[in-house]
């Protein structure tokens, strides 16, 4: 298959709803990551994305929107919390899950009861979105397991010949994916992302917790797959311990191996091989994915430390980083 690059003009935003209608695959930015859009209400289309990312089915997709009165015609049994956050806090980098209407299938949801629903920041994707006019399921527009794409040019390196057409945005601001808030019962994060726990627990005036753990399988059958793996090993140190760092890197070079530190301050590490992560978590966030993919093609294994002393944890990124983090490593820790 020939994959069509588009633009945001009139003509190509023409055509790429044309191309979701038809039931086919067009990749488009959001403020978190890019997705891999197919037409929600078309099951073939659907099922494409999974073959597209080599993804297991048994993972649910969140329905991508532009306009609140479609949340319900997709969902039902809309609380007075799931009400305050569709009036107060969407369209942003959060996504909520809601009782599922039958219109939406089982394929989207994995058999689940509930629907994942996201109305994005991003004006691109919403004039995207609007020119579909139909809802949307997107997940990010990686091969299943690699690091989520931030920019155009990763969609290609990932789809390029597998889907109908990428729309040629703006990169994301965002750079993690959005916080997966479940509405469907007591309010609680099943994703970390950029709006935070913190931020809920005000607006909803109770305590939102973060569910951590990844071996559950909980209400979110996505979060326990190994994710956003670069293609080397990489390992994780929680506590800024320069010291322990340099051994690490010394004993890997010894082993043959060509590594990186991946640090809040590269400075520090006596002229080693030091990329620095970022100097908040607004910064850290945005860079994470793209920095993954530079360092599998320049290094053969990857050190990251990320300590929550560090100002990259405070902030609302700081949680959704060190997840992301922590998955990309596959749970390793020194
Ligand atoms: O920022 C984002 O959310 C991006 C952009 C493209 O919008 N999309 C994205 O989709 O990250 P994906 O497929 O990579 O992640 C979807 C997450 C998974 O963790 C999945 O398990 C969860 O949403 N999810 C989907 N439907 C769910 C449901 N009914 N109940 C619980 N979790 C659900
Ligand atoms: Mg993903």
């Amino acid at each position: 298959m020939k994959t069509k690059y588009l633009h945001f003009n009139e003509r190509d935003l023409d055509t790429a709803g044309r191309l979701i209608r038809k039931g086919e695959l067009v990749a488009f930015p959001t403020e978190t990551v890019y997705g891999l859009g197919a037409n929600a209400l078309d099951l073939q289309a659907v099922s494409k994305t999974y073959a597209a990312k080599g993804r297991p089915s048994d993972n649910p997709l969140i329905v991508h929107i532009y306009d609140k009165s479609q949340i319900y015609d997709i969902a039902e049994q809309i609380s007075d919390d799931a009400r305050k956050v569709i009036d107060d806090v969407m369209p942003a980098p959060i996504t909520i899950v809601l009782p599922k209407r039958a219109v939406i299938s089982d394929t989207i949801t994995a058999g689940l009861p509930t629907v994942a629903i996201r109305m994005p920041l991003s004006e691109e994707a919403r004039q995207f979105l609007r020119a579909a006019g139909v809802p949307v399921t997107a997940p990010s527009a990686n091969i299943s397991g690699r690091p989520s794409p931030t920019n155009w040019q990763r969609v290609k390196e990932d789809m390029d010949g597998k889907i109908s057409a990428v729309m040629c945005g703006e990169p994301c601001r965002v750079g993690i994916e959005s916080t997966v808030l479940d509405l469907s019962d007591e309010p609680r994060i099943l994703r970390p992302g950029a709006v935070s726990a913190e931020y809920l627990s005000r607006l909803l005036g109770k305590q939102v917790y973060v569910l951590n753990d990844p071996t559950s399988k909980v209400n979110s059958p996505g979060i326990r797959y190994r994710h956003y793996a670069p293609k080397v090993p990489m390992v994780l140190e929680q506590n800024d311990d320069v010291e322990k760092l340099c051994r690490y890197f010394d004993e890997k070079t010894a082993e043959g191996y060509h590594p990186v530190l991946w640090v809040h301050e590269p400075l520090r590490f006596g002229g080693r091989n030091a990329v620095e992560m970022g100097l908040d978590d607004g910064d850290v966030a945005n860079k994470m994915f793209e920095t993954m993919r530079k360092l599998e093609t320049q290094y053969d294994f990857i050190i990251a430390s990320f300590c929550r002393r560090s100002p990259c944890y405070d902030g609302p990124a700081g949680q959704g980083v060190e997840d992301r983090l922590i998955r990309a490593c596959g749970h390793t820790f020194i």
